[in-house]
């Protein structure tokens, strides 16, 4: 009988530790699956391979040959399919088996074989439906709003650190860094130092914000369940900025594995005419240094904690939005990795 590899049933701590699955996640940025290239990543704790069909479509396909498991990445591009470099087999982009060369007529042509990812292209970043069961279609993927308006200009910013996605992700619910951490930026060091904080509910996520200043500072940060998990949180920025709103950030944190993440900011701002144009110019010739050097903190301090940070934690009042980001998971990992122990 053929088999289709898949990594089984995963613990709890498994699903935790490498993301969850059943949703969207942020894959790469799509010009790193350029037409007629093959390129492998790791997501989830898993070998994928990306390419491009002579139609622009990107398709995403474990890396694993259904025939003897050698890396279809290193295989050859053929339009719409890929051809395995070990004996030739090639994989259509659904993971179907369309021809064995050594064998004409052997009896895997025709069979899907290989797992393929259902793919989306939102923001200039490729996003993937990680489903427990192929046989399920994936949830409706609402794109992150910022990202769809019309009056809004965003830049992809992507970035890849050494630290569990949970620690990227807590970073974003956890405003009351950016008047520490970043105390010392061109954005964020007005303000109070100290404050109290809510969690307002909203239809798809919740709100947390700070109840006693707003406009400020890095004073509120949105987390939203949309079929993909993003943040939005909004920064002002100084008049040396130029003209137009505050800038803001849509934010997803995907896991490479259980030590790394694939971060994807969409640095935003709400401008219209001429300017779009000055925030345009202005970002790449001077903001843009000022935010890389602003994420290199958080890059520096979440690649320094220790790996087990949150075993032995004191926290107060500020962490409500990560202790609830954290019940969250931590629920969503049981129930996923009960369905798939019961299937
Ligand atoms: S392992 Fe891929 S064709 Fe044999
Ligand atoms: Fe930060």
């Amino acid at each position: 009988m053929a088999r289709v590899y898949s990594p089984g049933a995963l613990s709890a701590e498994q699903i935790f530790a490498t993301g969850m699955r059943d949703q969207w996640h942020a894959v790469c940025p799509s010009d790193w699956v350029e037409r007629g290239a093959i390129r492998k990543l790791e997501r989830l704790g898993e070998q994928w391979v990306l390419y491009r069909q002579s139609d622009g479509r990107v398709r995403m396909l474990a890396d694993r040959c259904p025939h003897r498991g050698a890396p279809l990445s290193q295989g050859m591009h053929l339009g719409d399919r890929i051809a395995c470099q070990y004996h030739g087999v090639q994989v259509g982009s659904d993971g179907t088996v369309l021809s064995v060369p050594g064998m004409p007529g052997c009896n895997l042509e025709g069979k899907k074989l290989v797992r393929s990812l259902p793919v989306q292209e939102v923001g200039g970043a490729i996003l993937a439906w990680f489903g427990t069961d192929p046989d399920v279609e994936p949830a409706p993927l609402q794109i992150p709003d910022p990202l769809a308006a019309d009056d809004v200009s965003a830049f992809l910013c992507y970035v890849e650190w050494d630290a569990p996605w949970r620690f990227g992700l807590e970073n974003l619910l956890d405003p009351m860094h950016g008047a520490f951490l970043h105390h010392e930026s061109h954005s964020m060091f007005g303000g109070a130092q100290s404050a109290r904080f809510r969690i307002r509910e909203t239809d798809r996520g919740f709100f947390f914000e700070k109840t006693d200043q707003r406009g400020v500072n890095f004073d509120w940060v949105e987390f939203n369940r949309t079929g993909v998990d993003w943040v939005d949180l909004e920064i002002p920025y100084p008049s040396t900025a130029g003209p137009g709103g505050p800038f803001g950030i849509v934010g997803m944190v995907t896991p490479i594995d259980a030590d790394r993440s694939a971060v994807f900011f969409w640095r935003y701002r709400r401008v219209t005419g001429w300017e779009r144009d000055v925030w345009r110019f202005l970002y790449r010739t001077t903001l843009e240094d000022r935010h890389w050097a602003v994420l290199e903190q958080d890059r520096v301090m979440l690649e320094h904690m220790a790996h087990d940070a949150d075993q032995a934690e004191n926290l107060y009042q500020h962490d409500l939005g990560v202790i609830r980001l954290r019940r969250m998971y931590k629920n969503q990992a049981e129930e996923q990795a009960k369905a798939l122990t019961d299937a």
